[in-house]
């Protein structure tokens, strides 16, 4: 299994902190934000990991993480030009991936969950993980039938379909290096990560669990506020970076 971290992106929502550094690079109690997904690769036992980044902010990625020895870890870097989508990191990776296994994990989501089993279990076809959230309309959601089973997935719909948020961790076997290449952007400009989820759920490879602990995405001020505190309450004594 190899593992993607997207660490580009304009963090727009986060200026005037983001003017200077990347969202990913900022603090978070006491540690940048990045090793929080890093370590949930890490811990899940990933190794072999891109790191996709901003082209402004490449140079500090590289001084902050370096190859990635001191973490046992393998490290790559890959730039993406423009924010343009979150299914773009399979377009970047395309080589990186090749008939690997892949697991992709957004740089600003912060995660307690152990996926560890879920990887190890993973075979073909895409995982990805949902947790019920107060304000769904925020993320992708997926809506189950009776039997638990995924019937139906939207990006952040307007009128009400469940309270299962999708977050951003997601598993995929190599199709979906070719689906990706083959997405249209949607009216707002970027590829779709449900677009991915889609096809696999139309047919029938696409499972969703359930998962445990905080998931905190941190790309709001008020969610970054709060990353803070989760993380000196909880999350940084789960670091192993
Ligand atoms: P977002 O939070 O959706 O986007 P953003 O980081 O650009 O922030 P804002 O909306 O405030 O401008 O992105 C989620 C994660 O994915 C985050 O870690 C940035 C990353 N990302 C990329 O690396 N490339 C992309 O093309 C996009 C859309 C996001």
């Amino acid at each position: 299994m190899r593992g993607i971290i997207l660490s580009g992106g304009s963090g727009t929502r986060l200026k005037p902190l983001t003017n200077i550094t990347s969202k990913q690079l900022l603090p978070v109690y006491n540690k940048p934000m990045i090793y929080y997904p890093l370590n949930t690769l890490l811990k899940a036992g990933i190794r072999e990991i891109m790191i996709i980044v901003a082209p402004e902010r490449a140079g500090d990625y590289l001084n902050l993480l370096g190859s990635g020895s001191r973490f046992g870890a393998k490290l790559t870097y890959e730039i993406q030009d423009k924010p343009s989508g979150l299914p773009e990191a399979f377009v970047i990776g395309q080589n990186f991936v090749d008939q690997e296994n892949v697991a992709l994990i957004l740089g600003d989501n912060l995660f307690e969950n152990d996926f560890s089993k879920d990887i190890k279990k993973f075979k073909s076809g895409a995982k990805i993980f949902a947790k019920k959230v107060p304000d769904p309309e925020r993320s992708g959601v997926v809506k189950f039938d009776r039997n638990k089973k995924a019937e139906k997935i939207v990006e952040k719909p307007k009128k009400w379909l469940s309270d299962y948020a999708i977050v951003g961790f997601y598993l995929y076997d190599h199709r979906v290096l070719e689906v990706a290449k083959n997405l249209k952007p949607s009216t707002r400009g970027e590829t779709e990560i449900v677009d991915l989820h889609n096809w696999y759920l139309h047919r029938h490879e696409l499972e969703v669990g359930i998962i445990k602990g905080i998931w905190h995405d941190a790309g709001t001020i008020e969610s970054y506020y709060e990353a803070q505190i989760l993380a000196k309450k909880k999350l940084h004594k789960q670091l192993i970076i």
